[in-house]
């Protein structure tokens, strides 16, 4: 059975960890025990190690010591600081970019420029800034706060903040430019637009695509899309791969500036397997580019991996012989429902004590839902603890309808689930800003 490292420690690596160990033997250098990675570790049969996965050593003395064949890395950090640069040169065969590749991601500018270039309707005002002088002046051209800043560089999917929602006035929005820009010495500032957000994610082996079903997210902390922005607190796919207010010919449109956006990338010689994001707006005028990710979503790699028809170990052989296809890449027919489950100061106040919890996993099983254990350490029995300030673990359902997964989610949380922690009881609901 082929040995297969997987870096990185969030929901969606443990999703991707139970997809990994159905075909392969998992491998894992993880900085805590993820209790969902190391159950697929133990029921495959290989191994992990407590450690830090950026020490580039330490992960070439593992692979060499335990003979690692292959190696999926699908979380931003890790890629932009060249992990899978480093499994290449080691000779594994691998599922993500290279550094160079995950430019996409890391660049805003970067991405920014190809969309401008292969489908420029798609691109929303904005203005790549590098100095005071020209931030002061793209500020003024606002009569408000209808604008968006978005930093350069890596920030989690959690950098980009909207006015009227995530800062207020014209003068809380030219002080975070200001320190974007201090920061990475460029920042964006776009036009603020009304519509609904989507994410079209397209698998890749970096010459062909299959677009996996079109997920919806919820980015803000609480009920009603309040509060700050976060990685994502739930997220649902319906069963035809479309949402409610989309037409096939919205998506289409994505994947084909996915497609193109591969050809680009080839073009500059920048190595790409793996998974393009796409994070787009409907808008009364169209659909709008908001940015391209190098990896999966956290959590809608929870959604679509559940929804794959095809075993991912099989669409991973397909990525290095570069015959990915959409006949050999199949998706079920089902909804999907992913709630994230975080501690009382998740993305409100930064706190460095752990939140010790109770979760009686068993019984949420038993109801016919699934657990993804992100930022948590299990300490005895019924009994876990949070690691940093991050999300602990989301939920997830399917179903025949959103109604059924979202009451079999809900259901299973209720009276399982500590008190102290906190979750959005509204996810299913599709709000437009
Ligand atoms: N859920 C958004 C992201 O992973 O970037």
């Amino acid at each position: 059975m082929k040995k297969c490292l997987l870096l990185g420690n969030g929901g969606r690596e443990a999703v991707l960890a139970e997809q990994i160990s159905k075909g392969y033997a998992l491998y894992s250098i993880m900085p805590y025990i993820n209790p969902s990675i190391e159950e697929y570790v133990e029921k495959s049969n290989g191994k992990y190690i407590v450690g830090d996965p950026f020490d580039k050593e330490l992960v070439k003395k593992f692979v060499k010591d335990e003979n690692i064949e292959a190696c999926v890395v699908s979380q931003d950090n890790l890629l932009q600081e060249g992990l899978i640069d480093l499994a290449k040169e080691l000779g594994l065969e691998t599922f993500g970019p290279t550094s160079k590749g995950s430019k996409i991601e890391w660049s805003k500018t970067y991405a920014l420029e190809i969309v401008k270039k292969l489908a420029p309707e798609m691109v929303i005002k904005n203005e790549a800034i590098t100095s005071q002088e020209a931030l002061e002046r793209a500020i003024s051209q606002y009569q408000d706060d209808s604008f968006v800043v978005k930093p350069e560089g890596l920030t989690g999917g959690k950098g980009v903040k909207v006015g009227g929602i995530h800062f207020k006035g014209k003068e809380e929005g030219y002080e975070y430019a200001k320190s974007c820009l201090e920061e990475a010495g460029r920042v964006i500032v776009q036009d603020k637009v009304e519509g609904r957000e989507f994410t079209v994610m397209a698998l890749t082996d970096g010459e062909h695509i299959v677009v996996t079903p079109t997920t919806f997210d919820y980015p803000y902390r609480f009920e009603e899309d309040k509060g700050p922005g976060t990685g994502g607190m739930g997220c649902l796919s319906f069963e035809n791969g479309r949402l409610p207010f989309l037409e096939q010919e919205d998506i289409d449109k994505c994947a084909n500036l996915i497609q193109k956006t591969i050809k680009e990338l080839n073009k500059d010689s920048l190595e790409f397997s793996g998974v393009i994001y796409g994070g787009f707006f409907k808008c009364k005028d169209g659909i709008k580019f908001i940015e391209f990710n190098a990896r999966f979503g956290d959590p809608e790699a929870i959604n679509v991996l559940n929804a794959l028809e095809t075993p991912f170990t099989e669409i991973f052989e397909h990525i290095q012989n570069k015959t990915l296809s959409a006949s050999n890449c199949k998706f079920k027919k089902n909804y999907t429902f992913t709630v994230y489950v975080v501690s009382p100061n998740y993305a409100i106040k930064s706190s460095k004590e752990p939140c010790t919890f109770t979760l009686n996993k068993e019984a949420i099983l038993e109801k016919g839902a699934k657990i993804y254990f992100a930022s948590t350490k299990h300490l005895e029995g019924n009994q876990y603890s949070s690691v940093g300030n991050s999300r602990l673990f989301a939920v997830h359902t399917e179903g025949e309808s959103l109604e059924k997964a979202k009451e079999k989610a809900y259901k299973a949380m209720e009276n399982n689930i500590d008190e102290i922690l906190s979750y959005r009881r509204d996810i299913g609901e599709i709000y437009e800003h």
